[in-house]
């Protein structure tokens, strides 16, 4: 039954809330098994580090237990923040102090959004854009500008344009394997725009969730190990895609203007980050190999991403894609087609992806379709790109 309620008593800002597509999709290929999906962007769980995962976690249970199930400091698990800066940043400022444990990096967006987003708060964006973001900034209603992006980064005439007319205070970006369009920030980009940075003194939001996911294994230093002004800068890291998502554990470097901020906000959401998932993390860190433990994702994701790409080649020659130096998508043009009615399509073929729609700041309609490779076998993936091609050659004939 319909009710009123929620409009009578809901905050407004709630009603700035903006749902995921992706999130519904992914209901509904549970509710129905049979659904091939590419519109996650689900680690495979192959790669999950079972046997020592086991064995770490016997040994918190009998050795750490009066830590891991305690509450914790709200900055998060002391030794899991010295690693953290010894193995996963590259800014010259870093220090364990500064790295706040969140719950997932989502949680670190949510809190700065709540600390650096007015309704006045100019916040510019990557178009297309990750949906997590907009939906975390979007309840503190800033206004959202966005600059188009290119293979190897944000359009940079139309990043001048944007910021030669308005005063952007905040600049969100994902520059490494972006979700979704798996774009990356050359290195030359990355060093133009952190000097633009400083020049215009904007606080910068780089999301690194996807930092180790190279296929060949490079890093690229982050946009903010090129910039001078550290006191605007945070970046934000997960160990979503390297280890599990289901520890839910991420991290935020903030500079020390803004530590004690930053924490006070965080103690509001859940007082300290989940303690139980922390001690794990960090003794798994110290007795996993993790440099082959990260060889053997980004090789895993490679052959996945050469069999989604050379499926297309052979049964969709008419869409168009670039090729994605790492990460877990696709980002793909579907040419001639109204989105709307090809995702209809394919969702009652049985396969589903996520339209580009999803991902544009303004909403706008578009041809793209974010698809995920890392999670179907091979068999399931040639399944499902043949329903994809037939619900696109049934609309186009
Ligand atoms: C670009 C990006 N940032 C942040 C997140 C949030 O990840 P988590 O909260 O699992 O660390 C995701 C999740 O897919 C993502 O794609």
């Amino acid at each position: 039954m319909e009710t009123e309620l929620p409009s009578i008593f809901s905050a407004k800002r709630t009603s700035f809330v903006r749902t995921s597509v992706i999130r519904e999709i992914l209901k509904l290929t549970v509710k129905n098994s049979d659904i091939l999906s590419f519109a996650g962007g689900l680690p495979n769980p192959n790669l999950f580090p079972r046997e020592i995962l086991s064995s770490v976690m016997e040994s918190v249970i009998h050795e750490n237990l009066s830590t891991a199930l305690q509450y914790g400091d709200s900055s998060g698990y002391a030794a899991l923040r010295f690693q953290i800066i010894e193995k996963l940043t590259d800014v010259s400022w870093a220090k364990s102090d500064s790295t706040i444990i969140t719950h997932g990096s989502q949680q670190g967006l949510d809190i700065l959004g709540k600390m650096f987003m007015d309704s006045d708060t100019n916040v510019l964006l990557e178009d297309p854009v990750y949906l997590g973001a907009l939906q975390a900034f979007s309840p503190y209603q800033p206004n959202f500008f966005s600059v188009p992006m290119e293979p190897d980064g944000p359009n940079l005439y139309w990043l001048e344009e944007i910021l030669s007319q308005n005063k952007i205070h905040v600049f969100y970006a994902n520059p490494s394997y972006q979700n979704p369009s798996t774009y990356t920030w050359s290195l030359e980009k990355r060093k133009q725009i952190a000097k633009i940075l400083d020049d215009k003194e904007i606080l910068f939001i780089e999301d690194e969730a996807y930092r180790y996911l190279d296929f060949d294994g490079k890093v690229y230093p982050s946009v903010s190990s090129f910039r001078n002004k550290k006191e605007l800068t945070f970046i934000l890291g997960s160990f979503s895609k390297v280890i599990s998502p289901g520890f839910r554990l991420g991290w935020v470097l903030v500079p020390d203007p803004y530590l004690s901020l930053f924490t006070a906000v965080k103690q509001g959401n859940d007082l300290n980050s989940n303690q139980f998932s922390q001690v794990v993390i960090s003794k798994l860190l110290e007795v996993m190999d993790f440099k082959t433990h990260l060889q053997a994702i980004q090789s895993f994701y490679q052959e996945k991403k050469e069999n989604l790409v050379s499926l297309l080649n052979k049964h969709l020659p008419e869409v168009r894609f670039s090729l994605p130096e790492g990460g877990m998508f696709l980002w793909v043009e579907y040419p001639k087609v109204s989105s709307k009615e090809l995702m209809e399509r394919c969702i009652a073929s049985g396969v589903a992806m996520v339209p580009g729609t999803e991902f544009s700041p303004a909403s706008l309609s578009s041809s793209f379709f974010r698809m995920n490779f890392s999670f179907l076998d091979n068999n399931q993936m040639e399944i499902g790109v043949k329903r994809i091609a037939k619900a696109y050659r049934d609309i186009n004939t």
